[in-house]
């Protein structure tokens, strides 16, 4: 198992079916950078994770860039420049993750990778994303009353992207010399996941964003964040209907090249993709 250092490994390991008969191991730290020995996994699998950003684009809280995203928290409904920066992050992300797992996974080592994608530039009425919309007016409304300060909610971005399937293939083109493509396949978003419970819908969103809320804002607010936002979800039902999501699932099956060289030479990932309709 491989997460960020701040994760709780020891609930994870205390939830590990017993009768199951494997060795569990885990490996703290960013997967855009090395964890393992070199040539030595045979496969690699990432769950609905590699749509976190490593860090958030300097620009988006640069009050003097055209890609300042002051008044909401992610680029949802944000100007072309917000969307831009933080495809350019996830390219070199997305770039880092490959070229450390070339460099661990054995020649003709399996990776399968499943992750969300949205074709969609993320501004029409129903999307994945509309909900962090959502959850920044809760944090404008709290703001108002004074729970926090408004300067910390213009600081404060949600670092996660639904890439377009071409923005992946580009990527993926970028690093044909160490990984071929064996699969590729969309799945339905809709059929994997339901949420129609307006307490279970919140609580998966609290799941995801609790810590990356919790580092910026602090412990406190996250119970009164959530409480107005399950408010917000039974005004607005519609959100969490799954059919109308924007939002799909790309599975990747990349194989390593035999030919290539483990030498510590970054892989070239020119690539800045956009995220506009295709
Ligand atoms: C939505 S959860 C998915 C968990 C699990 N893979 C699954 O499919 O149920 C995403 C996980 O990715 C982790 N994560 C995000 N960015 C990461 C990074 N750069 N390196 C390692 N883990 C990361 C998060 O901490 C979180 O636990």
């Amino acid at each position: 198992f491989n997460d960020q250092v701040s994760n709780d490994f020891n609930t994870l390991f205390k939830n590990l079916p017993q009768q199951r008969i494997y060795y569990a191991t885990a490996v703290p730290g960013s997967f855009c950078g090395r964890l393992f020995p070199k040539q030595t996994l045979h496969l690699v699998h990432s769950s609905a994770a590699l749509c976190w950003l490593s860090k958030l684009p300097n620009e988006i809280t640069d009050s003097d860039s055209s890609a300042c995203n002051k008044g909401r928290i992610h680029y949802t409904d944000a100007p072309k420049e917000v969307a831009d920066a933080y495809a350019t992050q996830y390219s070199k992300d997305m770039g880092n993750f490959l070229h450390a797992r070339a460099q661990e996974l054995v020649e003709n080592g399996l990776m399968l990778l499943q992750f969300p994608v949205s074709n969609v530039l993320l501004d029409s009425d129903v999307d994945p994303a509309k909900v962090f919309e959502l959850i920044g007016t809760c944090l404008v409304d709290m703001a108002k009353v004074g729970v926090i300060s408004e300067e910390k909610v213009d600081s404060f971005n949600v670092p996660l992207i639904y890439p377009s399937v071409k923005a992946v293939k580009e990527i993926l083109r970028g690093c044909d010399e160490c990984f071929s493509i064996e699969w590729m396949e969309i799945l339905e978003f809709k059929n994997m996941v339901s949420l129609p419970i307006g307490q279970i819908f919140v609580s998966w969103f609290r799941a995801a964003l609790q810590g990356t809320i919790e580092k910026h804002f602090g412990a406190k607010i996250v119970d009164k964040l959530f409480e107005r936002f399950a408010e917000k979800v039974k005004e607005f039902p519609d959100i969490m209907n799954t059919d109308k999501l924007k939002l799909d699932v790309l599975f990747v099956l990349l194989r390593r090249k035999n030919k290539f060289s483990t030498s510590n030479s970054p892989v070239p990932l020119n690539i800045c993709h956009k995220m506009y309709k295709t």
